[in-house]
């Protein structure tokens, strides 16, 4: 490239609010943030618009869209939150830039935002696998359920992630907003959680007001929440309980096709946590039986340590990742045949190439 050239570029004036890679924008200059400051224009030019057909889904914040970034090409997912109620741009970018310094294979990678003017967005890492809950919970007539490992596998990385906001992330971070849409897949269905932290970006102030939003995750808020608005890491881990649970069942936290005394998951399995006799009795009918016993027992007693009413008996996070650790092999005592269903699934699945090996070598040995 000629010199001329190259002076040129680097002489570039940039534009307002594309000084990429950190400090200042606005009116917080004081602000270091370690993501990508992107323009207004630049992702409308990524999404195409915001075109209806990249529209990935709606949340209590905003719109996801699909995009494709202009310059480097990368396929990401572009959040744009809602203005009512937004914070002012200082306390947006504070949680940006606490945001872009979480790094976790279990974490959906924040990559940049946007702050033009009253626009605000956020720009994720795309994760090509959807939902956990569109596996889970939504699956079609065609759709293969997951099988147990994968469940195992599912809960243990999101046990990770959480374990990463609250004991290594400097300040410590609480999810606030655990569920199973909240966990999202990658192409070999590791998990990776997202919009950690953002249920504060919606809300000004520290209160989070009882809104539609609360409710429509109800199922997943720890009682100390519903009651006292009270939001702590214990509170992460009730609904971390959820999750495992519907994991475990292939029930949705709240359902409400099901008759009163089903609709409400904790409520409906709680007392079967009693006696391990009744532990089968809640497992996901899709599993055709296909489970290891000891493991369910073991991961139904983790369930019950997280759903505790009272969150200071809860584990800790670690200890969580640590009894679950002992979950995601395929143990020495499951019978061959249920070995050998497991991998059929796995394969016709297109599942974890990890997963597949593990079955397999354990079948064929
Ligand atoms: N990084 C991502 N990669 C791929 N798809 C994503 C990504 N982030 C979000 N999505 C998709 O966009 C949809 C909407 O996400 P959004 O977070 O707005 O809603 P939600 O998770 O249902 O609710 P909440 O606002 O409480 O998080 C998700 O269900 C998911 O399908
Ligand atoms: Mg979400």
């Amino acid at each position: 490239m000629p010199e001329e050239k190259k002076g040129f570029q680097g002489g570039k004036k940039q534009r307002p609010g594309c000084n990429h890679n950190q400090k200042s924008h606005g009116n917080a200059h004081q602000v270091d943030i370690k993501a990508q400051n992107f323009t207004f224009r630049e992702l409308a030019a990524a999404t195409k618009n915001f075109r209806q057909e990249f529209l990935l889904g709606q949340g209590g914040l905003g719109r996801v869209y699909r995009g494709t970034l202009p310059k480097s090409g990368q396929v990401v997912a572009v959040k744009q939150l809602d203005r009512h109620g937004l914070q002012g741009n200082n306390e947006f970018l504070q949680e940006v830039s606490t945001l872009s310094l979480l790094h976790h294979d279990n974490l959906v990678k924040l990559i940049g935002y946007c702050a033009d003017g009253d626009q605000r967005l956020l720009v994720y890492d795309y994760l090509p696998g959807g939902t956990t809950e569109s596996h889970l919970l939504d699956i079609g007539q065609y759709q293969k359920p997951l099988n147990w490992i994968t469940r195992m596998r599912i809960a243990y990385g999101v046990a990770q992630g959480l374990e990463y906001l609250h004991d290594k992330a400097n300040p410590p971070i609480i999810h606030r907003d655990l569920k199973c849409s909240n966990v999202l897949l990658d192409e070999n269905f590791n998990p990776r959680l997202s919009d950690f932290g953002l249920a504060k970006l919606g809300h000004a102030g520290d209160k989070i007001h009882v809104s539609s939003r609360v409710m429509r995750t109800y199922g997943y808020c720890a009682p100390e929440y519903t009651e006292t608005g009270q939001l702590t890491a214990k509170s992460d881990v009730y609904s971390f309980g959820v999750v495992l649970l519907e994991l475990i069942t292939g029930r949705r936290a709240i359902d409400t096709t099901k008759p009163n005394a089903e609709q409400n998951l904790v409520s409906w399995a709680q007392p079967k946590f009693r006696s391990p006799k009744l532990f089968p009795e809640i497992v996901d009918p899709l599993l055709h039986e296909q489970f290891p016993e000891k493991a369910l027992n073991q991961v139904v007693a983790v369930a019950a340590m997280c759903l505790q009413e009272e969150a200071s008996v809860r584990p800790l996070m670690s200890d969580v990742v640590t009894a679950l650790g002992f979950l995601v092999e395929i143990p020495e005592d499951f019978p061959a045949h249920k070995k050998a269903r497991n991998s059929e699934a796995n394969s016709e699945h297109g599942y974890s190439l990890d997963v597949r090996e593990n079955s397999y070598s354990s079948v064929h040995e």
